[in-house]
């Protein structure tokens, strides 16, 4: 990249004058400016968001349903994406030319999409091919970059979300002998597993040592290639607080999402992406008790959303996703702003070579969810 275009690209800093904003003039701003655009603007928002932004999305859903949302929208301009870098750079590679997909704050990443970046990918992929010869389909997670995507697409395979996971591992696997799953080794194990792999049918890949890492006996007979990647937040849900959970509340149900480790899911009543999570609260019986192991924002709202429900976080000490709290009213005020004054800022723009190839992974998803 060019100093130009780092300059260029550089994210903006809020300016002060928003921080000092009350609540109420900061909600008042973003009401009054949704109302002047109407359908003109479209606010999606990630379940992880935080509620004082969750209020004002269009639509609240997890990856799959925002990614199956923004591919239908073609009546707004604008689309203020309340959610984290990548699912801002997938809208933006399904929706059309004459629609501006915006990041309310660039500082908004994933630090799971960061654990995988395209020259690591190449450099493996040439390693696996050398060990395996064209035996294997790449897999990615949304929770990758838009170069991945495209990297995934170039290569025959298809992008994920935690909804339909299992799904395309199957169909993955009656194309090719093999997956190469990026970025997350979780939401890839506890698939494969789920669909009667065994441990020993899988292996790591370690993107820093360009290593391998395999405790079998015969590395022809990995199925299931596992990027070492991870999700900060649900990593931090352990096999110790299932014991703590069981051993306080006997009759408590825990739930976690696939994204924790494997033997955090094992030990778990149940699990399921974030959809799974919120529908299953929803039908659960009056009076039921429920430790939940995904991302705060969520499992403070089914909190509030259910009070006839006992419902706690599996982990007691846990905190938000930090970069998905970085979208906050301020944040999303100021971006509303520079609409209105036809100064759109943070603008999520993949060029065309990078989204055509990454648009092909997500279409065979979409096509099979
Ligand atoms: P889902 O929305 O697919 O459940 O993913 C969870 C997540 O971590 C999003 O960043
Ligand atoms: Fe990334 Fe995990 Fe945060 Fe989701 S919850 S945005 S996977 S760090």
């Amino acid at each position: 990249m060019d100093i130009l275009q780092l300059i260029k690209n550089e994210p903006k800093t809020i300016p002060a004058y928003y921080r000092q904003m009350s609540q109420e003039q900061l909600e008042q701003k973003i009401r009054e400016i949704k109302g002047v655009f109407g359908n003109k603007l479209f606010i999606p928002g990630h379940h992880y968001q935080r509620d004082e932004v969750i209020q004002f999305a269009d639509v609240s859903g997890d990856s799959l349903q925002l990614a199956q949302i923004a591919a239908k929208n073609r009546d707004a301009q604008y689309i203020v994406f309340c959610g984290v870098h990548f699912m801002a750079e997938t809208a933006d590679i399904l929706t059309k030319d004459h629609q501006t997909v915006i990041l309310p704050d660039m500082r908004a990443g994933c630090s799971m999409a960061d654990m995988a970046d395209i020259e690591q990918t190449e450099r493996a992929w040439e390693h696996l091919q050398r060990l395996y010869a064209d035996s294997i389909l790449p897999l990615t997670y949304v929770n990758s970059t838009a170069a991945i995507k495209a990297f995934v697409g170039k290569n025959g395979g298809a992008t994920v979300t935690s909804s339909n996971a299992e799904k395309m591992v199957k169909w993955a696997l009656s194309l090719k002998e093999r997956i190469l799953f990026l970025p997350d080794q979780h939401l890839g194990r506890n698939t494969a597993f789920k669909l009667g792999i065994k441990l020993e049918e899988m292996a790591v890949w370690d993107p820093h040592e360009e290593q391998l890492l395999f405790e079998g006996d015969d590395i022809k007979k990995v199925k299931v290639i596992l990027w070492k990647g991870h999700c900060s937040v649900h990593e931090n849900f352990t096999v110790e607080n299932i014991s703590e959970v069981r051993h306080k509340e006997p009759t408590m149900k825990v739930i976690v999402h696939p994204e924790c480790q494997h033997e955090v899911v094992r030990l778990a009543d149940e699990s399921g992406s974030t959809n799974y999570i919120i529908k299953t609260i929803e039908k659960a019986e009056k009076g039921s008790s429920w430790a939940i192991g995904t991302e705060m924002n969520l499992v403070n709202r089914l909190i509030k959303q259910h009070p006839d429900k006992k419902i706690i976080s599996l982990n007691p000490h846990m905190c938000p996703c930090l970069t998905m709290n970085r979208i906050d009213l301020p944040h999303l005020a100021w971006a509303l702003d520079a609409i209105k004054n036809d100064q759109p800022h943070n603008v999520i723009h993949i060029d065309d070579d990078t989204a055509s190839k990454a648009k092909l992974a997500l279409s065979r998803m979409l096509e099979r969810t």
